[in-house]
């Protein structure tokens, strides 16, 4: 019934459609999240002190093809060190040195539907006791915001707790003071971007309409999970050196101690840890949960 030229009208039913999965797509990126997961693994275990981040990128494509994998779904993040601090860098050209960290976001296409996750890890496939108090913090924050991943909840809700985890974790390393009422503005700094998107054949899948359109529909339906929506959940926490200097003078970010963040920025730089979620009627299901995330699990298989 719709008029040919209502681009409109066909854009918002595509992106409704979207939204909610079907039971092969569901399937389907059920697997793109296992092939993405064993290959991130082998991604771990070929780390090794002075290894070009590119050649991690190389074992990932690698690995991800002979199990099945077809092309990357989106460019690999293979962020060693200060890197990690820069949320798009693709570049992959220096060396991961020991000491550092890696932050490795990764995914493969299979049958056309993206897997999208994200590990952390040390390169020497030791944790410091530093690196250790803050990831566990962040692996406990994303534990807690996985359960509340359901239906009824929304993704602007999701948000809301991640920055009051990250502001909560920033007490805890000492950053702010333990008394400090929450601020937005400073969560903010220290993890600029939000905790999810949907996936689906684009790996930030289309999801949302907000132009004229004969469907009556409200767009902020399109962050309201149901059954059947399969999202991310990655809460990171950066300590970029050059943002951290840029605010140093910022009346509104005059409750930092910048001493001790500039001092993470150089122990631990960046961590996010992300996994990809369907949404069930009763709650949820992590698919890409074959990846260990522990830093006892991520030791174990760096140890081999
Ligand atoms: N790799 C892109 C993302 O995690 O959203
Ligand atoms: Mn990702
Ligand atoms: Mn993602």
């Amino acid at each position: 019934q719709l008029q040919i030229d209502d681009i409109g009208t066909l854009v918002c039913a595509v992106s409704i459609a979207r939204r909610t999965k079907f039971d092969h797509e569901i399937e389907m990126l059920r697997k793109a999240s296992i092939v993405s997961s064993k290959a991130l693994i082998e991604v771990m275990n070929f780390c090794k002190p002075d290894i070009p981040e590119s050649h991690l990128e190389a074992a990932f494509l690698f690995h991800g093809t002979l199990l099945g994998g077809k092309g990357l779904s989106f460019p690999t993040i293979a962020a060693a060190g200060h890197n990690g601090a820069h949320l798009h860098y693709t570049e992959n050209r220096d060396v991961a040195h020991d000491g550092d960290m890696v932050l490795f976001d990764c995914g493969l296409y299979v049958d056309h539907y993206a897997g999208d996750i994200t590990r952390t890890f040390p390169v020497n496939g030791k944790f410091s006791e530093v690196q250790k108090l803050v990831y566990n913090a962040l692996l406990a924050a994303q534990y807690e915001l996985i359960e509340l991943v359901k239906p009824g909840i929304t993704l602007y809700q999701l948000d809301e707790q991640l920055f009051a985890h990250i502001f909560n974790i920033l007490k805890q390393i000492g950053v702010i003071d333990q008394s400090l009422p929450f601020s937005q503005e400073i969560a903010a700094l220290f993890c600029p971007h939000s905790i999810s998107h949907h996936i689906g054949v684009s790996v930030h899948d289309w999801s949302y309409y907000n132009g004229k359109t004969l469907i009556k529909y409200n767009p902020l339906e399109a962050f309201l999970l149901e059954p059947n929506m399969i999202i991310s959940i990655e809460p990171g926490i950066y300590f970029n050196k050059i943002s951290l200097q840029r605010s140093r003078e910022d009346p509104k970010f005059k409750d930092i101690n910048f001493d001790k963040a500039l001092e993470y920025s150089d122990t631990v730089c960046a961590i996010r840890i992300e996994d990809d979620v369907l949404v069930t009627k009763g709650g949820h299901e992590v698919l890409t949960a074959l990846c260990p995330k522990t830093t006892d699990e991520i030791e174990a298989i760096m140890a081999h």
